[in-house]
């Protein structure tokens, strides 16, 4: 059996209403002033958070609100003003793009390294300040793994950060807190969520510990997503899915995503596509270009979806594509790239693109060339 590092933030916390126990975590240890990260739909729904925080004597500063899929530039601007501040740390209540601003201005306040230099794999050398994450999505898995995305508009590209100092010191994920999202943010998130379970459990470097996480995560996914979209205030759902994405998230660390993130990224980076929408159009096409390199794990994968097992591994796996393409249609998810509004003659230029994404690609259980990936844009026009 192959090693495996586990980094996780040393507190995960877990429950309905267990925002509140961040405020206390905080003051316990003996901040004084935080910066607080979020968005503006959110901001209006935590003014219970910012006031346990002020009771406790913490001064709270607000940055400017994230906007989805956050850009360099914007980065750039949020690090100035937190660098003119006094922060002793840095909340961050959002969804995935809240998260990562806030991980990289609590690594990058200090100054010693800008954030261009550091996209990659291990090139972030500390992170200044204590960091907390809420995640509000259901989701990117941020509050517990060591990335963080940004797009760089020059270069049309989503860039990833990779680094242990990038894993939070404590992640209080309140399923009560996604409530407030609405049906399609729901369905976009949740599919990225499954995908991330998907892409760790079929991935070169899928590990058994992995494994639990994202079989688990593929259940509770699958089984929950379609009542939340119809029904955002199904907390029951809401908590199972809050759970397969903190179980999505524990995945990224270790094993990380492969194929469907690598050729998603373009459609983010040129169009500016929601992540989770990007992956949920790939996810079929990518998996059935990846079958024949593990069938017996694609099956798997299947009978996790609630998917019986009928014939041979192979056509087991393509019934769960088949359930998965259904999953994100009942969603209301657009499945083809051309519901986008994409150019069919920029398919070559995404295929070149994604081909750059080789930290995800590496994972791949099946090589990938450039012409193979403009055939999957091309079978998902
Ligand atoms: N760091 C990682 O490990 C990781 C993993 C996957 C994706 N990502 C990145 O995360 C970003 C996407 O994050 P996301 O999918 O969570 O979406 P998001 O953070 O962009 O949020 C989507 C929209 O929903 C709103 N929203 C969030 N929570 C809400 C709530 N509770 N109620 C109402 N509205 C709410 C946001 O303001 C935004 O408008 C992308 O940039 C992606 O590349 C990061
Ligand atoms: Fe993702």
């Amino acid at each position: 059996m192959n090693a495996i590092t586990l980094l996780q933030p040393p507190r995960i916390v877990f429950g309905n209403g267990c925002a509140l126990q961040s405020a206390e975590f905080l003051a316990q240890r003996g901040v004084k002033r935080v910066l607080l990260v979020t968005s503006k739909s959110v901001r209006r729904q935590i003014n219970f958070l910012v006031e346990a925080l002020q009771k406790a004597r913490c001064e709270v500063v607000e940055t400017r609100f994230v906007p989805p899929e956050p850009t360099l530039n914007f980065f750039e601007s949020a690090l100035k003003e937190a660098q003119a501040e006094k922060i002793d740390s840095v909340l961050a209540i959002g969804g995935g793009s809240v998260i990562d601003v806030a991980k990289l201005l609590a690594a990058l306040v200090h100054g010693k390294q800008n954030v261009a230099e550091i996209f990659g794999i291990n090139l972030l050398q500390s992170r200044a300040l204590p960091l907390v994450c809420l995640p509000t999505t259901a989701g990117t898995g941020a509050e517990v793994s060591p990335n963080a995305i940004l797009l760089d508009e020059a270069d049309e590209l989503k860039k990833g950060v990779v680094s242990p100092h990038l894993v939070p010191d404590a992640a209080f994920v309140d399923p009560l807190l996604t409530l407030s999202v609405p049906p399609a943010v729901t369905a976009a998130t949740g599919l990225d969520a499954l995908t991330h379970c998907i892409e760790a459990y079929a991935n070169k470097f899928a590990h058994p510990i992995v494994d639990n996480y994202a079989l688990q995560g593929v259940k509770l996914i699958s089984q929950n997503l379609l009542r939340a979209v119809r029904n955002g205030a199904d907390t029951e759902a809401r908590a199972a899915l809050a759970l397969g994405s903190l179980y999505g998230g524990l995945c990224l660390g270790p094993v990380n995503t492969a194929a469907v993130h690598a050729l998603a990224y373009p459609l983010g980076g040129k169009f500016h596509i929601a992540h989770g929408v990007s992956n949920a159009l790939l996810l079929p096409h990518v998996l059935r270009f990846n079958f024949s390199a593990a069938p017996g794990r694609y099956a798997e994968i299947s009978t996790a979806l609630g998917v019986q097992r009928n014939g041979s591994d192979l056509t087991t796996a393509e019934h769960g594509v088949q359930f998965l393409s259904q999953l994100s249609r009942n969603c209301g998810v657009p499945q083809k790239l051309s519901d986008l509004n994409i150019p069919r003659d920029a398919i070559p230029a995404m295929a070149k693109a994604a081909m750059q994404v080789t930290r995800l690609l590496k994972n791949n259980l099946r090589p990938l060339t450039e012409a193979d990936a403009a055939q999957i844009y091309e079978s998902a026009y």
